[in-house]
């Protein structure tokens, strides 16, 4: 370990004292240009770029021989760290032992997994500088952001660049590059819709496979990344007005349902880079779908930009309908009119099988499943399902269920996924993609 530098300390307490007892002295320190700290080395997985070497684990450790039950070798000045000894340290439990980890995924599902969150996080990395580049600072000010909401906007930005350097890293430096991307968006408002709808997949995406990932030090990563991207999620929710966390749980949702939203807003990626293998489903369009820029957010129809999320369009609403200031930033707002309601008939269309998406066109949309027949809702830990009705070619309507969680709590709420299925299946948050062969369609749905 090195030791602090204690040179001020010991010349505040004078040459008398013992050393060691100098270095809890309290002083009231002044920012300074002269100080010069010696190197920090805490944190020897950081290399400068501020990103992982996760190499550093794999290759320049010496495998610890069995005798050594102390743990790895030696990394540089570090002491080796050691085994927490028996008395403190419970049966059980994994990657506990005296391996070091391994920053590297190897099995497939792990590096597919980790394949589509990096087309992911450089799509949140563009998306956030993009919006710069289309909106002046007027703008943002008359939708309610000043220059702080502003920085916060860029600080994400750089957020989205560490995750794209160290998923990257856990690729072995593979993975693909950052892509050119379409945007559904025309105004900040919709912009911010669009961002916490990204932010909302991005995040159920990760949910949904970090507990298969059979990489635990991958697996840690990526929550400590989606951890942030979380706290993103409830900014944008709340810079476009909306109740910050209106559920108990956040959804998990499959690998393929993350692809499915994301893969329409990539227009082109150098063809070299890596391709996604998880199914792209057609696209649901909830017609009536909830507008949180009106003041009564349910009364909208074919208020969307007819894109993959269903990002709100807000070119039709007049000046008495809007919401405005009542729904401007905010930590958090008590709309007198909740954006929808149990028993609310929501009119639904969808796509056929076989749309070209994605960057270049290159990826097709297919389903496996027979003829329509339900809604899959899926929100914080419940699927929920409700019969279509009046089915006609690619379109029906059924009603908002009214499931509730623990206490009663709704969990029809937040921006939450519609499914359009053949069957009632079975499944939880833990095995949601066995839902995936019945999916005909797949769509968002802005119920809170
Ligand atoms: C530690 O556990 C991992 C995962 O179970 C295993 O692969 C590795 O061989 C173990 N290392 C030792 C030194 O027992
Ligand atoms: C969603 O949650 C918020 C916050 O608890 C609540 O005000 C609103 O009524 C809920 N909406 C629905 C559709 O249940
Ligand atoms: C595309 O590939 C070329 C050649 O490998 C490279 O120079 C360029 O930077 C790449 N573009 C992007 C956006 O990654
Ligand atoms: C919604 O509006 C689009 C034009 O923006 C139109 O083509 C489409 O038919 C409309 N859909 C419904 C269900 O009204
Ligand atoms: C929804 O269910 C809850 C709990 O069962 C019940 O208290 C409430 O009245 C129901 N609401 C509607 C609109 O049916």
């Amino acid at each position: 370990m090195a030791r602090r530098d204690n040179r001020g300390l010991l010349a505040l307490a004078g040459g008398a004292l013992i050393t060691s007892r100098v270095l809890a002295v309290p002083v009231i320190q002044e920012p300074t240009t002269t100080f010069d700290p010696p190197d920090a080395t805490g944190e020897p997985f950081l290399d400068n770029e501020n990103t992982y070497l996760f190499s550093h684990a794999a290759s320049d450790i010496p495998a610890p021989s069995p005798t050594d039950t102390e743990g790895g070798a030696a990394i540089g000045d570090f002491t080796p760290a050691p085994l927490v000894p028996p008395g403190y340290q419970p049966l059980g439990g994994v990657g506990v032992n005296s391996s070091s980890p391994v920053y590297e995924a190897t099995s497939e599902y792990d590096r597919q997994s980790l394949i589509l969150a990096l087309y992911q996080e450089w799509a949140e990395l563009d998306f956030l500088h993009q919006g710069f580049a289309a909106y002046t600072d007027m703008d943002f000010e008359q939708a309610g952001l000043r220059a702080a909401d502003r920085h916060l906007l860029g600080h994400m930005a750089d957020q989205e660049s560490g995750h794209a350097n160290a998923v990257t890293k856990l690729l072995g430096g593979s993975g693909p590059s950052r892509c050119t991307y379409n945007y559904p968006h025309q105004d900040v408002h919709e912009y911010l819709d669009f961002g916490q709808k990204l932010t909302r997949w991005g995040e159920s995406m990760v949910y949904g496979f970090l507990p298969h990932l059979e990489s635990r030090e991958a697996a840690q990563i990526m929550t400590q990344t989606v951890s942030t991207e979380a706290r993103q999620q409830m900014i944008f929710r709340q810079y476009n007005g909306l109740h910050p966390m209106p559920v108990l749980f956040e959804a998990g949702i499959p690998q393929a349902w993350g692809w499915t939203f994301l893969a329409p807003y990539i227009s082109h990626c150098n063809a070299t880079i890596e391709r996604v293998v998880w199914q792209n489903f057609p696209r649901l369009t909830v017609i009536n779908q909830p507008n949180p820029a009106r003041l009564d957010a349910s009364k909208s129809w074919n208020e969307t930009r007819h894109d993959a999320a269903g990002t709100q369009n807000n070119d039709d609403i007049k000046v008495g309908e809007a919401c405005g200031l009542m729904c401007g930033p905010g930590i958090a707002h008590d709309r007198a009119r909740p954006l929808s309601y149990p028993g609310r008939d929501v009119f639904l269309q969808w796509d056929s099988p076989g749309e070209p998406v994605g960057p270049d066109s290159s990826y097709s949309t297919s389903i496996l499943a027979g003829p329509p027949l339900y809604a899959a809702w899926v929100s914080a830990t419940e699927v929920t399902y409700t019969p279509l009705l009046d089915i006609s070619g690619n379109s029906a309507h059924t009603y908002q269920p009214n499931a509730t969680t623990y206490g009663g709590v709704p969990v029809i709420n937040g921006t939450m996924y519609i499914a359009i299925t053949d069957a009632q299946v079975g499944v939880s948050s833990f095995n949601l993609d066995r839902i995936n062969p019945h999916v005909v369609a797949l769509g968002m749905y802005q119920a809170g």
